[in-house]
């Protein structure tokens, strides 16, 4: 039996996609394998949001190349958003033998076993309805205890700084029926927790179920699993979805609601199709169905002529809000975006750096003051393990996407366990049980 060992890079996405990739390859008589040294095929499922993202790649492919170099017959692959991007550029390196798509899993059995045979192969085509639905994906994460699951592919937005449109091709949404299926392997392979993803959940649509009543529909039939998703559109969130929220307490009070920029001429420039104004006022509406609800952010620093003025008003809306966590970013400019054919990246690195420091020195303080916020509180977390400082100390999260730290020699991964918070780190709650 050949062995693959496979790197996943970029979002939660790709995590999903690997285990679906792994799932197709089971079916076709490949093991899986942690270990490169023992591999027959090694592949990166790929990331190319932003440029470090891709040369981080690169270095890996060298990496790649040393195990090829060294054993003869060792296949290196390349999949996902960089596969898509690149495309011939990648073989054309010499370093690759495969190159595989977003769409095109399902030939990887086909393309492994003629480039095997020394003949480089390439599959990048997209998909107007490739939603792997059927598949049953082999979970890779250690604990067993948090699933992905992919409820649609590809993204409609085009928001002009994004590569993902092009790199994952159109918005579909997969067959909800085919979505509980999965779930119900999840709950009998011991699973409590799940979260939905695609690049823009508001707008999955199948048949008559919208993304409000797909919640409804996982929450409802898995009431002993807790449901997360991502990542919502401030443009597309609906009150629905927030009500469905609400009503449902195996929904976690958690947000994901990427802000990108608080200046309005950035936001349009950005073809966000949002004002702050409406962002705001989403922020309200999440807060009057779940005042216990987490908003947490992504945020662009240094986009095509951002002004320092434009850049106050991104701090300000971090103020306004105060996000409970962030993912903050400098403008990498993608080619092919429209963005990199329509407007200068004019905004000096250096000067992307700061504003950047800035953002995160705010965020510190608001992540802070978050879990300052917290103190005395009781949560239900779930139990995912030891905590990285201690073996007598467990690990998980609260509804609200927190990690919590205790104390705690009685429980274990899975369990659901009640916590008290009793003081705080920037980044985690510290906590006693119950
Ligand atoms: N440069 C920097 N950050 C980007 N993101 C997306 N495209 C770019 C880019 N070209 C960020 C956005 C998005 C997150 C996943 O990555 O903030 O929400
Ligand atoms: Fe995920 Fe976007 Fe990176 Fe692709 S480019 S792996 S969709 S973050």
């Amino acid at each position: 039996m050949k062995k693959v060992y496979i790197e996943t890079y970029g979002c939660q996405m790709n995590v999903a996609d690997t285990e679906v990739i792994f799932s197709i390859l089971a079916d076709n008589g490949y093991g899986r394998t942690e270990d490169i040294g023992e591999a027959d095929v090694i592949m990166a499922n790929t990331c190319s949001i932003r440029d470090n993202a891709e040369q981080r790649i690169w270095g890996r492919i060298e990496q790649f190349n040393i195990q090829r170099r060294k054993r003869s017959g060792v296949v290196v692959g390349i999949l996902g958003c960089m596969a898509e991007r690149l495309k011939q550029a990648l073989l054309d390196s010499g370093k690759v033998d495969v190159v595989a798509g977003p769409d095109a899993y399902r030939s990887l059995p086909r393309l492994l076993e003629t480039a095997s045979d020394g003949h480089p192969q390439i599959d990048v085509l997209l998909s107007r309805e490739e939603t792997y639905g059927d598949i049953s994906p082999v979970r890779i994460d250690k604990n067993g205890v948090s699933a992905f699951i992919s409820i649609m592919r590809g993204c409609n937005n085009v928001c002009s700084y994004c590569v993902v449109p092009y790199t994952r091709g159109a918005e579909r949404s997969r067959d909800w029926r085919t979505i509980v299926r999965e779930a119900c392997e999840c709950r009998d392979k011991g699973y409590k927790e799940i979260t939905l993803l695609g690049q823009n959940v508001d707008s999955y649509k199948f048949e008559d179920v919208n993304f409000a009543g797909l919640l409804r529909i996982v929450a409802e039939t898995f009431p002993d699993i807790r449901i997360r998703f991502s990542t919502s559109n401030p443009q597309d969130i609906s009150d629905e979805v927030l009500e469905t929220m609400a009503s449902h307490s195996n929904i976690c009070r958690h947000i994901h609601l990427p802000v990108q920029s608080g200046s309005d001429r950035i936001l349009e420039k950005m073809r966000r199709r949002y004002t702050r104004a409406w962002y705001l006022d989403r922020v309200a509406a999440i807060k009057r169905y779940m005042p216990d609800c987490a908003i947490t952010t992504d945020v662009i620093a240094g986009f095509c002529s951002e002004t320092e003025e434009d850049h106050q008003q991104t701090l300000s809306i971090f103020r306004e809000v105060g996000f409970d966590a962030a993912y903050m970013f400098c403008y990498s400019e993608r080619p092919g975006t429209l963005a990199a054919r329509n407007y200068p990246d004019d905004v000096s690195q250096e000067e992307k750096t700061r504003r950047l420091e800035e953002i995160i020195a705010l965020q510190n303080g608001l992540s802070q003051e978050s879990n300052l916020r917290d103190l005395g509180k009781t949560f239900r977390v779930l139990v995912e393990g030891p905590s990285k400082r201690s073996p007598e100390e467990l690990c998980g999260r609260n509804s609200q996407n927190k990690m919590c730290v205790w104390p705690d020699t009685a429980h274990k991964a899975g369990d659901f366990v009640d916590v008290v918070v009793t003081g705080c780190t920037q980044a985690t709650l510290l906590c006693k049980l119950a």
